[in-house]
């Protein structure tokens, strides 16, 4: 049987890679959209296992054809990971600037839904709905702790990290007669090259582990793991957003 291929978007870094690694390793054709691609270093991944395409998943048109493309080697692929993102503006509602404003949504929101899209337009027809694999394929989504409440300076990030959630509970209904799963999760701070640029910056990350009960950052591949999860073996878990957060939201002051 030819192995399953999954995307992953913003397979280029951070918990994006960790998940392009894990999936490789369960035996999966990968093919990663990115918007800086070809600058990954995977040269220690197995040959024949890895597509790689420099795409802004905001523009549809371009991740259709990345998809097409990949789909010529590999097979439709039947799994997605959206692990693209950019940091928000860590500003006052007041002092956003309106155009990366929506550039914030754009990239996390709409880039998630013509991502999943994308994935769902080019199933194969046939499917592989069978006794010990019962669905077509699954996604999931990256959300945020920040999605759950309130935060000071996240009316963009936050804003959007919430929609994320949302729209994972609304493709899971409108897709589970079409036999795809679709979970999320939120990540508490997970040590990547994005929160390693905030720690660069000056982001101070000593009251967040203090406030964690696991008292530690998350790694990439911890994240991974509940990301590789949700998408290969929960297999019963639709509409579901994880935490993966040291217990953070389970905290109640
Ligand atoms: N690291 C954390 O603590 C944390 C916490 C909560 C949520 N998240 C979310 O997890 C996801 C992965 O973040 P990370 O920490 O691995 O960051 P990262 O910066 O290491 O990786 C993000 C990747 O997304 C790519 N990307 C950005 N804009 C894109 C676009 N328009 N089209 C295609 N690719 C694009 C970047 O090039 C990069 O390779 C993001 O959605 C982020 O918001 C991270």
């Amino acid at each position: 049987m030819p192995r399953e291929h999954a995307v992953v978007t913003g397979g280029g870094s951070g918990i994006g890679l960790a998940v392009v690694r894990r999936l490789i390793n369960r035996g999966l054709a990968v093919t990663i959209l990115d918007i800086r691609a070809t600058a990954t270093n995977v040269d220690d991944l197995p040959e024949g296992t890895l597509q790689a395409f420099d795409v802004d998943v905001t523009r549809e048109p371009d991740v259709r054809a990345a998809l097409a493309t990949a789909a010529r080697t590999a097979g439709a692929p039947t799994r997605l990971v959206t692990s693209h993102g950019i940091r928000g503006q860590y500003k006052p509602a007041l002092e956003l600037d309106l155009d990366a404003y929506r550039r914030v949504l754009d990239v996390h929101l709409v880039g998630t839904l013509v991502a999943a899209r994308a994935l769902v337009a080019g199933l194969p027809e046939d499917g592989a709905r069978s006794g010990d694999r019962p669905e077509r394929g699954s996604i999931v989504t990256v959300s945020s702790t920040t999605a759950y409440r309130g935060w000071a300076d996240q009316a963009d990030y936050g804003a959007a990290k919430a929609a994320v959630m949302q729209l994972t509970q609304n493709l899971a209904i409108e897709w589970a007669p079409l036999g795809i799963r679709v979970n999320s999760v939120a990540p508490g701070h997970t040590l990547t090259p994005m929160v390693q640029e905030m720690i660069d910056q000056g982001y101070d990350v000593t009251a967040t582990q203090a406030r964690t009960p696991l008292g530690r950052l998350c790694s990439p591949d911890e994240m991974a793991a509940a990301i590789e999860f949700l998408l290969l073996d929960a297999t019963f878990s639709t509409g579901v957003c994880m935490p993966v957060d040291g217990g953070w939201t389970a905290v109640g002051k």
